[in-house]
């Protein structure tokens, strides 16, 4: 595995007791399909992420003030404006925090959550994140679905969503996730890495 996530890991109790650190929360919401790419390929899980208004993907969430709300808290709050959708984040949805390496002056801490949900939810998330979502068009341009098959040739579907441009650590945020909750094997997803640095020369 890459060493990214590994470096610069801390405790949400160690990242809360960070004198003058912000802090922002963003979270991995996926579910089972039985859906087919083509009546062929498995698509497997359908894995959200969002087009950010900057251009760049990265997960729903946002800034947290942990003097006004608890990081949770916060999260459902940003799940709320940029989803339309009313989701209670809780303690156990939390998967790692991060020390993150960035030019401004106050250093950020980026917390990562993922919650499983039914099929049938993540589309009404997509629909509430695409209609009444107030920051739909503003802040969010779109949800997207992560490809998780490698197409044949072995760029399309994974190697080339890879291949975007991500915001702060969210790309190895994805990685991390689709090794750890086994939506990818850590094969497909070498494999899947091979290629899109390939992809990028
Ligand atoms: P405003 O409401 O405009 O303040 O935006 P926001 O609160 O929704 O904040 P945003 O989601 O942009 O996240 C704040 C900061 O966290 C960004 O400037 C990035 O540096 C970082 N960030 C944004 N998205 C992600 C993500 O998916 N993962 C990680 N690790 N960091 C992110
Ligand atoms: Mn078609
Ligand atoms: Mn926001
Ligand atoms: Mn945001
Ligand atoms: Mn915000
Ligand atoms: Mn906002």
């Amino acid at each position: 595995m890459r060493g990214s996530m590994a470096s610069g890991q801390l405790s949400r109790e160690e990242a809360l007791a960070c004198v003058g650190c912000r802090h922002a929360c963003h979270i991995l919401l996926y579910a089972d399909t039985e859906a087919q790419l083509f009546e062929e390929i498995p698509i497997r899980h359908i894995v959200l992420m969002q087009m950010r208004f900057d251009g760049l993907l990265g997960f729903p969430g946002g800034l947290v003030d942990p003097s006004e709300e608890s990081l949770e808290e916060g999260l459902s709050r940003e799940l709320w404006e940029e989803l339309g959708f009313s989701l209670s984040v809780t303690l156990e949805d939390h998967v790692s925090s991060c020390h993150n390496p960035s030019s401004s002056s106050s250093h950020l801490i980026t917390h990562f959550y993922a919650r499983r949900m039914e099929e049938k939810e993540i589309r009404e998330v997509e629909k509430a994140a695409a209609s009444t979502a107030t920051d739909h068009g503003h802040e969010v341009m779109g949800m997207v679905r992560v490809p998780l098959y490698t197409l044949k040739g072995g760029e399309g579907g994974l190697p080339s969503f890879l291949s975007h441009s991500f915001i702060g650590n969210s790309r190895s945020q994805l990685e991390d996730a689709l090794v750890r909750f086994g939506l990818v094997t850590p094969e497909e997803l070498q494999t899947a890495l091979t290629h899109a640095e390939q992809r990028r020369k």
